[in-house]
């Protein structure tokens, strides 16, 4: 079954696309039955990042959220971000593909090219209606023209990379297309199975030095953790492994430290 085309509902100016459209949503001017839907806006007065961190939102980078309809339960909600975060590795390959720089995945689903980060996802998910349908709310941020200048996190921009100037609305196309294909993937019969391969190819190399700021294992509590990255676990889970060789499960968490590719 191939997926249906999602609508796009533009503004030029808004606090966040994700808390906008989950507004939208809980307030029923968006229908359920209206997903898929992308919210795109030029710029973002309040852009929300990973663990209630702020994102910056210039003119020029993309800003969008799509909400879909998720047959999915909600455990497997974290693997949404997983599967956005190969369309966008998918989308930023496409823009670089006449330049040397490949993009990779970070766990879970940062994309950075030559260990900038050039894109993030914040995914969210709520239950809307009498039928409380999960409703996935994938929002993305993609560095076109901008990006912040932080030393101790470094990021990207497509221009700083190459010199072009894509605009939001042309990104915007290729990377619904290969969301929605890669939604495809993950929800038609194959699971996560073919996710988890594709994202083992773009993400971190086996045995790769790695900090993991994260809830500790089995206990919530927040803490570094220094490891080799050993894989992913079925469901998507980080494993990492220590200097004893104990082979650690990371549900959540932000990895950093990653050395950029030698490739
Ligand atoms: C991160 O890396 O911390 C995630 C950043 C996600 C930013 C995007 S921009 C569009 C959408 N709206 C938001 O407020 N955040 C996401």
């Amino acid at each position: 079954m191939s997926p249906a085309e999602p609508t796009i509902i533009h503004i030029t100016q808004i606090g966040s696309t994700n808390t906008e459209l989950m507004r939208r949503l809980a307030s029923a001017e968006v229908a359920v039955e209206a997903l898929p839907l992308w919210l795109v806006a030029d710029v973002q007065t309040a852009g929300r990042g990973r663990q209630g961190r702020s994102w910056t939102s210039e003119p020029g980078n993309l800003f969008a959220s799509l909400a879909i309809n998720s047959a999915s339960p909600p455990e497997v909600t974290h693997q949404l971000a997983m599967v956005a975060g190969l369309a966008v590795h998918d989308t930023i390959t496409r823009l670089l593909a006449d330049t040397p720089h490949k993009p990779r995945l970070k766990w879970p689903n940062d994309v950075l090219v030559n260990g900038a980060k050039i894109a993030g996802i914040l995914c969210e998910a709520t239950r809307l209606g009498q039928n409380q349908a999960l409703v996935g709310i994938i929002g993305i941020g993609l560095n076109l023209v901008q990006h912040p200048n932080d030393l101790e996190k470094p990021a990207t921009s497509v221009r700083a990379l190459c010199g072009q100037r894509p605009l939001a609305t042309d990104v915007l196309a290729l990377l619904s297309k290969a969301l929605m294909t890669r939604l495809d993937e993950w929800a038609e019969a194959r699971g996560f199975g073919a996710t988890r391969a594709h994202w083992l190819e773009v993400g971190h190399t086996l045995g790769e030095a790695l900090t993991v700021h994260s809830n500790a294992p089995n206990s919530g509590v927040l803490s570094s953790l220094t490891g080799h990255f050993a894989g992913l676990d079925v469901d998507g889970a980080l494993l990492l492994e220590g200097a004893d060789g104990e082979v650690l499960r990371i549900t959540f968490g932000d990895v950093s430290a990653v050395k950029p590719p030698s490739a």
